[in-house]
């Protein structure tokens, strides 16, 4: 068993600077830190795990004793597949806690070895989550100083066709209830047809 191998695993969906901010503080008190991607943890993920891997490969291709890496089931077996002895979870709020809480109690009855180290990310990420900036990108909000460059310029990429389809969508709400009066007509005409 390497004494020093500890394992980050999550969705990252996509990867924030709190994620970053935990992998770094991870590096410098692990030998070696393999951040592990779940396949399969969301139905519909916004970035396939293709995308995730790469964009975390880039970010963290300064800190030698990070490697990335995916997995599927059940972390413990993972961990230990790679002879890992740790867990690293972040934990922002209190609200993280109780989740976290059971997931490292349930991880410790499945395999008594294997340790849960939890480290709080800079307080000013407290506050960001993957699913949170989700929803602000989706929504055309802006997402700069939550996640890397990198991850805002793919979101960018990812989204821009929901921009177009937004826009042309507010131009058709623009009209009155019902539809112009030349709609009525047209629709009028085609019942009739
Ligand atoms: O980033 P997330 O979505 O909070 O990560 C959750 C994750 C991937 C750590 C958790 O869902 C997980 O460990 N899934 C693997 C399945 C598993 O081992 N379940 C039992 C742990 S309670």
């Amino acid at each position: 068993m390497h004494k020093g191998l500890a394992i980050y695993p999550g969705s990252f969906d996509p990867p924030t600077n709190g994620h970053l901010d935990l992998i770094e503080r991870g590096a410098k008190i692990f030998e070696e830190l393999v951040v592990a991607i779940l396949r399969n943890s969301e139905k519909s993920p916004m970035f396939s795990v293709a995308e995730r891997l790469e964009m975390l490969r880039e970010l963290t291709a300064h800190l030698r004793n990070v490697r990335i890496d995916t997995f599927d089931g059940l972390t413990v077996e993972y961990a230990k597949s790679i002879e890992g002895t740790c867990i690293l979870r972040g934990i922002r709020a209190i609200s993280d806690y109780e989740y976290e809480l059971q997931m490292a109690l349930m991880n410790r009855k499945l395999e008594p070895t294997l340790e849960t180290v939890f480290m709080m990310p800079a307080d000013k990420y407290s506050y960001v989550s993957s699913r949170l900036v989700r929803e602000v990108a989706q929504a055309g909000g802006p997402v700069k100083g939550l996640v890397p460059e990198i991850v805002e310029e793919k979101l960018r990429e990812k989204l821009d066709p929901a921009y177009k389809l937004r826009d042309v969508r507010s131009v058709e709400f623009a009209e009155p209830i019902g539809g112009s009066e030349l709609d009525r007509r047209e629709r009028k005409r085609k019942k009739k047809a």
